[in-house]
């Protein structure tokens, strides 16, 4: 983290799990256990159909609410997808894109790209995900991967809208395994998805522009991630599940830094 430059995010991704009324209890027992100081930036990306219980519990507080996915296009004949300013609507100031779950339903690079820009044209945040599978990583062509993913994601992002981009690098891997990656690794590409950013944009945004770790993060794990210059936050999957979990990684997202 360097919160000097950049906030910090704690995001938890709920994937396909827990229904309205239990959304309505986890919600009631995380604020409860919340703190009320000044902490870095909390979002919940919930299923479609909890995100009414989610906003309605989360009203008046620091937590945002998000979405998983998104359509898009803004309106028409897409049986089963949810517009952007349909999530704006019901109150959802984030949106998961391009989650590996999802590119291995089929979505593409080109998809994620319209998302992510249909996705700050209504005003949300995109949580951009890339990430390499196993494969890619003993092949020794990560870095050149999530560069591609990077690049391939933010095409037509405008200078003045990148910063809104928050990015999850997120390794295949790791996701629901237990087999985070060590805070080295994990910071390595952290910080190669900084220089492709530089690269495209200036030093200024690259400082500036909010880069996640997700993949088996948890509350035993979470500080010394946290600790890297790099690790701007969290995508926390199966820890968000648990209001007791999650608020000790809001906590580990507290600690001093540099
Ligand atoms: P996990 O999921 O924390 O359960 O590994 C992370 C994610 O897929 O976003």
């Amino acid at each position: 983290m360097n919160r000097k430059y950049r906030k910090t995010v704690i995001a938890g991704n709920w994937k396909m799990n827990k229904t309205p009324s239990e959304t309505k209890e986890f919600m009631t027992n995380f604020k409860a256990m919340m703190h009320t100081g000044r902490w870095c930036d909390i979002a919940l990306c919930v299923p479609a159909v909890c995100i009414p219980a989610a906003v309605r519990a989360m009203r008046e507080t620091r937590v945002g609410i998000g979405a998983e996915n998104c359509n898009a296009n803004a309106s028409g004949a897409y049986t089963g997808e949810i517009a952007t300013n349909m999530l704006v609507d019901a109150g959802c100031k984030y949106v998961i894109i391009g989650h590996s779950e999802r590119r291995a339903m089929g979505e593409t690079d080109a998809d994620v790209n319209a998302k992510v820009l249909a996705a700050l044209e209504a005003g949300l945040t995109p949580i951009m995900c890339c990430g390499e599978s196993l494969e890619q990583r003993e092949a020794d062509i990560t870095n050149e991967w999530i560069a591609m993913q990077i690049k391939l994601g933010l095409k037509g992002v405008p200078e003045d809208k990148i910063r809104k981009v928050v990015i999850a690098y997120e390794p295949i891997w790791a996701i629901g395994t237990g087999r985070t990656a060590t805070p080295e690794q994990a910071q390595e590409v952290c910080e190669g998805i900084r220089a492709v950013v530089r690269k495209l944009y200036s030093s200024k945004n690259a400082r500036a522009i909010s880069i996640l770790y997700g993949g088996s993060m948890n509350e035993k794990n979470a500080y010394e991630l946290l600790a890297k210059p790099d690790i701007d936050g969290g995508l926390i999957g199966g820890a968000s599940l648990v209001p007791e979990k999650f608020v000790q990684i809001i906590e580990a997202a507290n600690q001093p830094t540099v």
